[in-house]
């Protein structure tokens, strides 16, 4: 049986004909290989390695709106594929009983690179995450451990969990937060025009390369290497006081007030509203807001404040331009993926 479904999913592989990471190997597990120029994976994988079966799991216990109190919100509500699984709708993102948080769901891809979770950090391992979302109040505000009795209770899980993970006999937590792992694990996004383009593949119009020029002078600090972050916790001016503290919450020192984790800029084309609390409607109100309202405070960036000069100065067609070039970052091919 295993052998079909390995058979299977190979055909699959090649009638998409991607030159996508999911190599099945021999033993049913999937190895990522992401592109050399990647950061490495910093996940754990040795404690958790990814199968087919696992995966296909994650994915349903992704997409189940059983996971949350009154079986009305799925994770895949707020983090939708289409928009590189952040939330198109909300303002900020709605959980159950139409309840608001005050942030905005981030995007969900290359997660095996990153060991910081949430946008001030306050969470350290991926397999976490999945208590705060569905134990959070206004996200699905239910228990692990009820969860883990709803679905044993079902007809369908039991034998997909003991599919994907032959040791066990009845659902446990960490089970169910291992197979959600895997599928955010494989949410890899790495080919858009700008990987084409890193790869000889196409070439980037004048427009495009005056783009990345001078994304790279005045943003790149941040905004640095193949996922577009410096993965640091940076405060970019949008308040003078913050009704979100941001990283100061987790790391209690003024130092980090109003610092939240610098986003891949990845996609950033699908995945408006923007900033930690999604205030800007369009990547235009983003380049203004770096060009014209750079707030002052104590923890300001220093690349925002450089000699006495507040904000990034950038002409109209600079600003044109880094759009064009933003364009390139977006991975048409991952939002289209059925196997996501
Ligand atoms: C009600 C909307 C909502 C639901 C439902 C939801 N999320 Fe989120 N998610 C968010 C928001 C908002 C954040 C940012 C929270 C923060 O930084 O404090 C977030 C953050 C994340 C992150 C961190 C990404 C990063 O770059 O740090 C991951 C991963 C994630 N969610 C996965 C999930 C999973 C898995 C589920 C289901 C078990 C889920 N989410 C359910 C709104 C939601
Ligand atoms: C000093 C560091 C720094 C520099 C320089 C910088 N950014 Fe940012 N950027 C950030 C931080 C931090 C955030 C997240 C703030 C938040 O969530 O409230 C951010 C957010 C963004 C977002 C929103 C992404 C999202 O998904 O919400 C975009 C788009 C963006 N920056 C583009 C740019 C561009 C274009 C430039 C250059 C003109 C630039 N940034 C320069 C630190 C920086």
């Amino acid at each position: 049986m295993k052998k079909v479904i390995l058979f299977f999913s190979l055909a699959l592989n090649l009638l998409s004909a991607c030159k996508r990471d999911d190599v099945v190997d021999e033993d049913n597990t999937y190895t990522l290989s992401p592109p050399s120029y990647f950061p490495s994976v910093l996940y754990p994988l040795e404690n958790n390695p990814i199968s087919k079966e696992g995966f296909e799991l994650g994915k349903k216990l992704f997409n189940d709106p059983r996971l949350s109190i009154d079986n009305s919100v799925a994770c895949s509500n707020c983090h939708v594929k289409a928009v590189a699984f952040t939330d198109p709708q909300h303002n900020p993102s709605v959980g159950v009983f139409e309840q608001s948080g005050t942030r905005n769901a981030p995007m969900i891809a290359n997660m095996a690179f990153q060991s910081e979770f949430l946008l001030d950090g306050g969470v350290s391992h991926l397999d976490f995450i999945p208590v705060f979302a569905i134990e959070n109040k206004k996200e699905m505000g239910e228990t692990i451990s009820n969860v883990v009795v709803k679905l044993n209770r079902t007809a369908d899980y039991p034998a997909l969990f003991k599919a994907a993970f032959a040791e066990i006999d009845t659902i446990t937590s960490p089970y169910m937060l291992k197979a959600i792992s895997q599928y955010m694990l494989l949410l890899i996004s790495d080919n858009a025009k700008y990987d084409q383009m890193l790869r000889g593949e196409i070439a980037f119009s004048e427009e495009e390369l005056q783009g990345q020029t001078i994304f790279n002078e005045k943003c790149a600090t941040c905004h640095a290497g193949a996922l577009f972050t410096n993965h640091q916790f940076i405060n970019n001016g949008l308040d003078t006081t913050f009704a979100d503290i941001g990283r100061a919450l987790i790391t209690e020192t003024n130092d980090d007030l109003g610092k939240f984790k610098v986003p891949s800029l990845r996609n950033s084309m699908l995945t408006a509203p923007y900033m930690h609390d999604g205030r800007f409607k369009t990547i235009r109100e983003v380049l203004d807001h770096y060009r014209f309202h750079v707030k002052n405070s104590p923890t300001l960036a220093n690349e925002l404040h450089k000699s006495g000069q507040l904000g990034i100065s950038l002409t109209d067609e600079e600003v044109d331009n880094i759009i064009l070039f933003l364009e390139t970052l977006t991975d048409y091919e991952f939002i289209a993926n059925p196997k996501f």
